[in-house]
């Protein structure tokens, strides 16, 4: 029989629980806190902990009674350990650990970023290897995935991240939060060449990629084109599809570098909400000699479906944790790998 295994995240500011059997979603509940944080314009780290102290056994109840089964019916419950907010973590981990302690299941930690990186073989049962960009809010980078142990990081982001940057160009042109799917609405009606805005980093060899320069580059283009103090919407929109243009060619040219680094990987796939943007979704499909994958946004971001197949996975492979298991603020996939210099100053969501 397929083992059953209960899914916990709580590594930003969603709180979710899912059950899975297989690839089978019985059930996947995501509480949002972004009320609670949107006075103060980011996540509140010590606000999202006791949110999550307070929603984690209401949402581990309700995927439990949504998929029909008890806590006893559980084969091994898995857990978010990192990386992410330490406080929202830790509330995670003790929670697991709870469940654990009374029924004797088998604790499984898993690595927020596996969730993502893994999430094409929960929606399409992709094979290894296989090429992952994940594009968030707080993430960018280019891994080879050979198994749900073993990750590689082609590269990433030296500076911002693409949804970061999307949201700070918002900002800059006055649309509101989030900036991607508003910048993406407004790019509609504007004209991607008229503004030139660079393409950062393509002179350099390799797949790292930087956006902070872009958005200076939006900052002058934006300063140099108010009338009266104000930005007429014909520029503000031309402005937004110039952006959109130099983001999805950037991420293009170095995707097609990365696909060229692992001449076997089956598929190549996107998660992370920036995966949302019509432009770069058509600019990546267009580099992919092999199938282009991008899960249902609902698995892109934030849930426990994801936490629950990576537990799958390595319950399978015979992977179990003991009530030492540590939640980590930090937690690369490929250990291996240098550190990105000021990679994920946001970082904690992924
Ligand atoms: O993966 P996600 O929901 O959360 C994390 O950051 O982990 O991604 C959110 C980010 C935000 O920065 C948001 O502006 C961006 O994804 N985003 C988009 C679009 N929809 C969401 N960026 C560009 N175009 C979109 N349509
Ligand atoms: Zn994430």
């Amino acid at each position: 029989m397929t083992p059953l295994i209960l899914g916990i995240e709580s590594s930003c500011d969603d709180t979710a629980a899912a059950v899975l059997r297989g690839r089978d979603i019985l059930s996947t509940v995501v509480s949002s806190q972004t009320d609670l944080h949107a006075d103060f314009g980011g996540v509140v780290p010590e606000i999202a902990a006791r949110a999550h102290v307070e929603k984690l056994d209401l949402c581990v109840e309700s995927a439990l009674a949504q998929a029909g089964v008890g806590l006893h019916d559980l084969d091994a419950v898995a857990v978010t350990a990192g990386p992410g907010l330490i406080g929202g973590v830790m509330s995670g981990v003790m929670c697991a650990k709870g469940i654990a302690a009374a029924t004797g299941l088998p604790l499984i930690g898993v690595n927020h970023l596996a969730g993502h990186a893994l999430t094409p073989r929960l929606t399409d049962n992709v094979a290894y290897p296989y090429l992952m960009l994940l594009v968030s809010g707080g993430h960018c980078q280019f891994l080879r995935v050979d198994s749900a142990e073993r990750f590689t990081r082609l590269g990433g982001t030296i500076d911002d991240a693409p949804g970061e940057a999307f949201d700070k160009v918002a900002k800059l042109l006055g649309l509101p939060q989030p900036g991607g799917p508003a910048v993406e609405a407004a790019a509609r009606d504007g004209d991607p060449t008229a503004f030139r805005f660079p393409r950062p980093l393509l002179d350099r060899d390799g797949c790292d990629l930087s956006f902070s320069g872009l958005k200076t580059a939006v900052l002058r283009a934006r300063d140099g084109a108010l009338v009266n103090g104000a930005l007429p919407s014909s520029v503000r929109a031309d402005i937004c599809a110039g952006f959109q243009a130099a983001v999805a060619d950037v991420l293009a040219e170095k995707a097609r570098r990365a696909l060229l680094l692992c001449p076997d990987a089956t598929a190549f796939a996107v998660a992370g909400g920036v995966a949302a943007n019509g432009a770069v979704r058509t600019a990546l499909e267009q580099v992919t000699p092999i199938p282009f994958l991008a899960p249902p946004l609902a698995l892109c971001t934030d849930n426990a479906a994801m936490i629950a197949w990576v537990g799958s996975e390595l319950f399978a492979l015979g992977r179990r944790d003991g009530m030492d298991l540590p939640a980590r603020p930090r937690w690369p996939l490929d250990e291996d790998a240098a550190p990105m210099l000021g990679s994920g100053k946001r970082g904690a969501k992924a």
